[in-house]
């Protein structure tokens, strides 16, 4: 780990000499303006007010190194699992924040926001759901638990969490509708309004957001995303904004002008845009995949800027930590930092075109 942490080292001290006061320890105060090349990703973010984020776990942050690159180039977090109902609610009654207070602790200390994810998710290959939720049959039993989830987690994090990933997941992966899960079944569509509501009572100024995945390439998905969202609107559900995950699991991006017409389009309903968890994998088909995966990370983040989004995080802090390696059985190797945190040229690609606004 040695190479590792001194590899870091430099990278952080590459960022932070160009800070006015000349010190290791501080960032530049000023906004990332010209310096395209010198500032970190997090103040080229900064100077247009869009959040840069990344999913983490507490035990990933134990590392000092991880630590610092977080402070350094993200301005928001999120927990990888450890908000998930499946987590902190394994027994039915147990609550077991523990994860997760130490993420949103991390966040607080360091003047970082929180992006909370995610309160509802029924898919059957998701791991938001604890197990002994999908037994419920009986609706009024599956809204009180309902509500005491999400009053637990929403109330404790009140002022500390700034927003929500409410209902995560809602529409069928394959084919139209929505996601056939035990909420459905048992409430109806419904159970959105719900879980909005619930998050709204139990802190009024959390911003609530629907996150879903796979409508960035996929025309149909979109269009039903967009319906959902209408009638969610209609019905006076308090949704702030949309996440669009961005995992692009086989490397390919979507069609030119598909990412930000989509954004425009959900936009244009009234509610922000995100990308919540973008990855890119490496395609194996390439001859320079670290640069083919640079210039899919370009697009997307141009496309989603140009379209208005209002933040871009990313799904693990570098290689060493994806999902899709479990997920695609190969290195999927699909984030800005490489296996010992280094930055990779998708790195430079992202933040020049933030930095450029
Ligand atoms: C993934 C995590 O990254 C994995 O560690 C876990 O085993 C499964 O869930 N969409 C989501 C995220 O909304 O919560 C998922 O996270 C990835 C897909």
């Amino acid at each position: 780990m040695t190479t590792a942490v001194t590899a870091t080292a430099l990278v952080v001290a590459a960022c932070t000499d160009d800070g006015a006061d000349g010190t290791s320890a501080s960032l530049p105060p000023s906004p990332c303006t010209s310096a395209v090349g010198t500032c970190s990703l997090a103040e080229a973010g900064r100077a247009i007010d869009v959040r840069i984020g990344v999913a983490l776990s507490s035990s990933q942050l134990a590392d000092p190194m991880i630590a610092a690159l977080v402070r350094q180039e993200f301005t928001q977090i999120t927990a990888e699992n450890e908000l998930k109902w499946s987590e902190v609610e394994r027994t039915e009654g147990v609550f077991d924040f523990a994860g997760a207070d130490a993420l949103v602790d991390f966040a607080v200390a360091n003047g970082l926001e929180t992006r909370g994810h995610t309160l509802l998710w029924g898919q059957r290959q998701g791991n938001g759901m604890p197990p002994w939720v999908r037994e419920i049959t009986d609706p009024a039993r599956l809204e009180a638990v309902l509500q005491r989830w999400i009053q637990a987690a929403v109330g404790r994090y009140r002022g500390r969490v700034q927003r929500w990933d409410v209902v995560n997941e809602p529409l069928a992966i394959a084919g139209p509708g929505l996601d056939q899960n035990p909420f459905l079944a048992v409430l109806g569509e419904r159970y959105v309004d719900r879980a909005f509501a619930e998050a709204a009572a139990a802190d009024p100024d959390a911003e609530l957001w629907l996150n879903e995945v796979g409508a960035e390439t996929n025309r149909e998905r979109a269009d039903a995303l967009v319906e959902l969202v209408t009638r969610l609107r209609a019905r006076g559900v308090p949704v702030h904004g949309v996440g669009l995950q961005g995992h692009f699991v086989n490397g390919e991006v979507p069609a030119v002008g598909q990412l930000r017409a989509l954004v425009e389009r959900l936009r244009g309903l009234g509610v922000e845009v995100a990308l919540t968890e973008l990855d890119v994998a490496v395609r194996t088909d390439v001859a320079d995949p670290l640069q083919v995966q640079a210039e899919a990370f370009r697009q997307i983040t141009a496309e989603c800027l140009e379209g208005g989004c209002a933040e871009l995080s990313f799904w693990g802090i570098g290689d060493a930590f994806s999902w899709l390696d479990t997920m695609l059985r190969r290195p999927a190797d699909p984030l800005l930092f490489d296996r010992s945190l280094q930055p990779k040229p998708a790195y430079e690609a992202v933040r020049n075109v933030v930095a450029q606004g």
